[in-house]
């Protein structure tokens, strides 16, 4: 397999708005960034992911974009945009952009002009139809609810919004806002800028026929088969990757909403005609149900490593993995997957991650996840921020789908404000996020998880994340490595082995509350075996082990 940086990197999201506020106007920004530049680097990272910093009505949080290149005002400008730049490439550190390119802000001026009148020049920048026998030109929901059609009434026709009706779907059919799109990416690539991560990049190609979807219990129709992976995806992909990426050094990664395996193989393709890698959303969707993410179920082991191993099987050699738990729309990956107790969080938020950063592909950290940051206690449907969240509480309780209390208690599990909540750096007001007022609540848990103690402590949450990514660079076979998973039928061992050119790996994590007997597989001997990590202090290992709750352990043998 050809070795390149982007196999052998670690990436950190950043959520600017609350990340680091620099000015005290309780939202988060690019000085702020910068100033955190230095715990990034001593964490280890290779790579940065912003979330959107462009200029924007903040209708989805800056992923309604209403100029591709100007900087939001509550961010900096664009010379803070540049300083933070600089301030990364310094530390050899570098910056992936979101590029959000199937819908832009209704405030984008080519919407703006588009909706004037259907012979504006840029009337087919988007997708605009007519009623359907007097209503909405077809049954599709909308990912935020309600219809994805909205009414016009200047020109008396509907147009697209798979997201927010202020978050209108560019019209990838028309030439002029392909190339108007390249020519943006290639601005910020002559900027020095080191890839870009594709917003819902598998939404971008819609059936041209725009046919009903099979209705859903909550009366609107499944655009899914009609708008993932579309018709000619791959062929705008091929299309801006000559035009563009192919002509850079650059990171690459689409977020690939409804991918499957196959559909994985052409968009993260190894000859490199696509893009490096895609998200996939299969293992976090495994507890969701008939009203969509919202309950409170939990993911069932057994599921989880057959799915995932799906990935790390179907892919290798063919295309390249990316890993997660977290990001800006998933809760914290300790209150769901693992266990947010006092006793518990911090192994468990290290068994987590070691379970994933010893997988093959190109890990990926949500800021906070490297503290093992947890859930919110959000008192009430008031202290939430995110559309969704809102749009979903009302829509699922008017129609008497969900109970006001259950709707409220699956929020606080599932909802995306989870991640949202200030980056919580030290015991201070705000955990030191902000000295003015934050535009969400801070998690009062702060004064005991915050960056600040767990730096100064060796045995913290982010000196072991600190500890895997050496690793990764010390160890060929984390990057390149087969994978094969080992007791697909456990229900509470996740246990799997990575093999290179005679160099292996075996790594074992309990994910339960209770202690584990776990005997070595045929083949490992434990004379033989070097223990490379441990979230309980294990330094050898024994034929017959006994697992502590939550343990984590991580064995090589073979050529060093
Ligand atoms: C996916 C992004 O990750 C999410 O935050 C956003 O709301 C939608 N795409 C729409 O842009």
């Amino acid at each position: 397999m050809e070795k390149t940086w982007w196999k052998e990197s670690v990436v950190y999201q950043i959520y600017p708005r609350s990340f680091n506020d620099s000015n005290g106007d309780g939202i988060g920004d690019l000085n702020g960034i910068t100033e955190k530049m230095d715990y990034l680097k001593e964490l280890g990272i290779d790579v940065i992911w912003l979330s959107p910093v462009y200029e924007s009505p903040n209708d989805d949080n800056g992923y309604d974009i209403s100029n591709y290149q100007g900087i939001m005002a509550e961010f900096g400008t664009m010379e803070d945009f540049d300083r933070m730049l600089a301030a990364a490439h310094e530390r050899g550190i570098r910056i992936v952009m979101d590029l959000v390119v199937n819908h832009t802000s209704d405030e984008h001026p080519w919407f703006v002009e588009s909706r004037k009148s259907k012979d504006n020049p840029y009337r087919d920048y988007y997708i605009w139809k007519e009623a359907k026998d007097g209503k909405v030109p077809n049954n599709w929901g909308s990912c935020f609810g309600g219809s994805a059609w909205k009414y016009d009434e200047t020109t008396d026709m509907y147009f697209l919004h798979m997201f927010s009706q202020k978050q209108p779907d560019l019209n990838w059919e028309n030439e002029k806002v392909r190339q108007a799109v390249f020519d943006m990416m290639d601005w910020w690539c002559q900027k020095g800028i080191d890839g870009f991560r594709m917003d819902v990049i598998s939404m971008i190609s819609k059936d041209p026929a725009y046919p009903d979807g099979v209705l859903k219990e909550t009366g609107y129709g499944d655009y899914g088969p009609y708008v993932y992976n579309g018709p000619r995806v791959h062929e705008y992909l091929q299309e801006m990757n000559r035009k563009v990426l192919s002509r850079y050094d650059l990171l690459t990664v689409g977020e690939c909403a409804g991918v499957t395996v196959e559909e994985a193989k052409k968009y993260a393709n190894l000859e490199g005609t696509e893009l490096n890698m895609a998200f996939q959303f299969e293992h976090m969707d495994l507890d969701g149900g008939e009203t969509f993410k919202w309950n409170d179920r939990k993911i069932n082991l057994v599921e989880l490593k057959a799915t995932l191993s799906k990935w790390q099987n179907e892919l290798y050699g063919k295309a390249w993995n990316s890993l997660y738990w977290c990001n800006h729309d998933q809760p914290r990956i300790v209150s769901r997957l693992g266990n947010d107790s006092d006793t518990y969080r911090e192994r468990s938020a290290k068994m987590l991650a070691t379970c994933l950063h010893m997988m093959q592909g190109t890990p990926y950290i949500y800021q906070g996840e490297e503290l093992g940051m947890t859930n919110v206690p959000f008192p009430a449907l008031e202290d939430f921020r995110d559309i969704e969240s809102i749009n979903a509480y009302h829509e699922y309780t008017e129609s008497g789908q969900l109970k006001p209390d259950d709707m409220m208690r699956y929020l606080r599990y599932k909802g995306r404000d989870n991640a949202r909540t200030p980056m919580q750096w030290n015991d201070s007001a705000n955990a030191g996020f902000s000295t003015g007022t934050p535009w969400i609540m801070v998690n009062p848990n702060y004064t005991t998880i915050n960056a600040k103690e767990q730096v100064e402590r060796e045995d913290s949450v982010f000196h072991y994340y600190q500890k895997l990514i050496r690793l990764r660079k010390e160890y060929d076979v984390i990057v390149y490595g087969a994978y094969t998973l080992l007791l697909p039928e456990d229900p509470n061992l996740y246990v799997y082995t990575r093999e290179l050119d005679g160099e292996k790996l075996l790594i074992i994590c309990n994910f339960t509350d209770a202690p584990r007997d776990f005997s070595l597989p045929e083949g490992w001997s434990p004379e033989k075996m070097n223990c490379l990590i441990s979230n309980c202090d294990r330094t050898t290992a024994e034929t017959d082990m006994k697992l502590m709750p939550y343990e984590a352990v991580v064995y090589h043998m073979g050529k060093a």
